[in-house]
């Protein structure tokens, strides 16, 4: 029988056994599964283990520093890397959802293999890939949750050159959960909700800029903080917001204004693959929205996607 227990005193003899005194390079990104990866490889080699987290200028409020805040708290060694505006700078002007997509993955490379480069020595790349993820790097269409999946943006990045260690890909979520919780990760770091590696950039929908990222990571604060305290976030496998490209009429006072539209988009799923929107609360939405709309500038009419996977994707770009 499986247990957690086993797995790690199994996997850290195993990554003892396979790196010795070598280091190693892992890309964190404040998720549950690169976060369950490290600490792993942090049990078996310590500080060898050499963890980078990059700030795309794409994640939810305030979430770099306190992620950052956290794995420094757990005794990882890790690098934050702001790369907010080289990201920005990249994406200016792009409004298509693939070109998008492969810009901040190229990004990301070139970020990655900088960064790789003032290391020396290293021999190890670690990845969190887990075992839906192996299966859906076979199928064509399925979501690039890796780095892999971007390797062939130009010639190949030195750290790929790197041997690859995956101690999670055998692994579904659910286990990699109980492994962190055997390993006494914070049941609120392992609980968090999925989030796309390009973040917020395929919920804006359209170009990117500073202010939109901006307006979108309040309300999605609004949002996320609202199902917490409504105790509705663990009952939800993945929530979040989305920026429109449209202006709606409103009225404020005697002024007609002319702003901005979210949707918001709440969903039950197991895997990703299908999912449902959630019945939340009526009285949840009415509070939400009205937070939303008086709080943040520039937002003057919110929506409920009530769209199921399939047809629809949990994402709207
Ligand atoms: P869709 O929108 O395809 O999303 O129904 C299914 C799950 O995959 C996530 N997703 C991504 N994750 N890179 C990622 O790392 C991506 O480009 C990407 N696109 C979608 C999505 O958030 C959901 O959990």
């Amino acid at each position: 029988e499986w247990t957690p227990g086993a797995f790690v005193d199994m996997t850290v003899a195993e990554l003892k056994e396979k790196i010795g005194d070598d280091k190693v390079v892992l890309g964190l990104s404040g998720g549950v599964d690169s976060t369950v990866a490290a600490v792993l490889l942090h049990k078996a080699i310590g500080k060898n283990l050499y963890c980078i987290f990059v700030n795309n200028g794409l994640l939810r409020k305030n979430e770099f520093d306190s992620v950052l805040d956290q794995y420094k708290d757990m005794g990882l060694n890790v690098k934050g890397v702001d790369s907010s505006s080289r990201f920005m700078d990249a994406l200016a002007g792009k409004s298509d959802p693939e070109e998008k997509r492969k810009t901040i993955g190229g990004v990301f490379i070139e970020v990655f293999d900088d960064e790789a480069h003032l290391l020396e020595d290293v021999k190890f790349l670690a990845q969190g890939t887990i075992y839906p993820d192996v299966i859906e790097s076979i199928s064509v269409n399925g979501p690039s949750a890796t780095i892999k999946s971007h390797h062939n943006v130009g010639g190949l990045p030195d750290f790929m050159k790197l041997k690859v260690v995956e101690p999670l890909r055998m692994l579904f979520k659910d286990e990699v959960r109980r492994v962190g919780a055997e390993m006494g990760i914070d049941p609120e770091l392992l609980g968090r909700h999925p989030f796309p590696g390009p973040g917020l950039a395929i919920r804006i929908l359209g170009d990117i800029t500073p202010e939109k990222v901006r307006v979108l990571q309040e309300v999605d604060h609004i949002f996320i903080q609202g199902l917490k305290d409504w105790m509705l976030y663990d009952k939800v496998w993945q929530a979040g917001a989305i920026l429109l490209p449209i202006n709606s009429v409103g009225v404020m006072g005697d002024e007609r204004t002319y702003e901005k539209v979210v949707a918001l988009r709440a969903v039950e799923s197991t895997d990703g693959m299908t999912a449902d929107w959630v019945n939340l609360p009526y009285d949840f939405l009415q509070k939400i929205s009205n937070s939303i709309i008086n709080r943040v500038k520039g937002v003057n009419r919110v929506v409920y996607d009530i769209s199921s996977k399939p047809p629809a994707t949990i994402e709207w770009e």
